[in-house]
């Protein structure tokens, strides 16, 4: 079955929300395997056994998080041919200013040469019902691309 796999950070309740809205999202599409794990935890065998990746981050310093990061840098070389292409989705949370963070996170997929399939999810200050649901559709839409 297509596999979605789910690479977050969440150091606090807020972006707690945000990964199980994801995950809630996702489990909504039938036949499609969802993988989730840590950025810390993510090696290139879960990369390359998926067949799109949602990124979920939390905005620091105006980039990624530094877990992300790790988990870009451990996968960049291994991976780079063989997921030319890989659909992928992102959320950023932040305090005040995702900007950075997001354009971090598109620099280094377009290096990937990975497709963006779904709209970023930006979302700042304390989730609210709406946030929680764009990120919903979010892993909703991005499985659904691979159903
Ligand atoms: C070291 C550090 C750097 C941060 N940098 C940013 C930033 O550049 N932009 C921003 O909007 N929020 C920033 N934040 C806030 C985090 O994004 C926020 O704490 C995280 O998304 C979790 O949300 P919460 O603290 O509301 O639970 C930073 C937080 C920390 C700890």
């Amino acid at each position: 079955m297509p596999t979605l796999l789910v690479v977050h950070h969440t150091p606090s309740p807020a972006m707690q929300a945000l990964l199980e809205a994801a995950r809630a999202g996702a489990a909504l599409v039938p036949d499609v395997v969802v993988v989730t794990r840590p950025a810390l935890s993510a090696s290139a065998s879960d990369l390359l056994a998926a067949d799109a990746v949602l990124l979920g981050t939390p905005a620091n310093l105006g980039y990624m998080s530094g877990a992300l990061k790790v988990f870009f840098d451990t996968v960049y070389y291994p991976c780079l041919e063989a997921t030319i292409g890989m659909p992928y989705g992102v959320y950023v949370h932040g305090q005040n200013d995702t900007t950075g963070a997001i354009r971090s996170i598109e620099k280094v997929a377009t290096g990937l040469k990975w497709r963006l399939a779904v709209a970023p999810v930006l979302v700042t200050g304390e989730p609210g019902a709406a946030d929680r649901q764009a990120v919903t559709e979010l892993g909703g839409t991005l499985a659904a691309t691979i159903a």
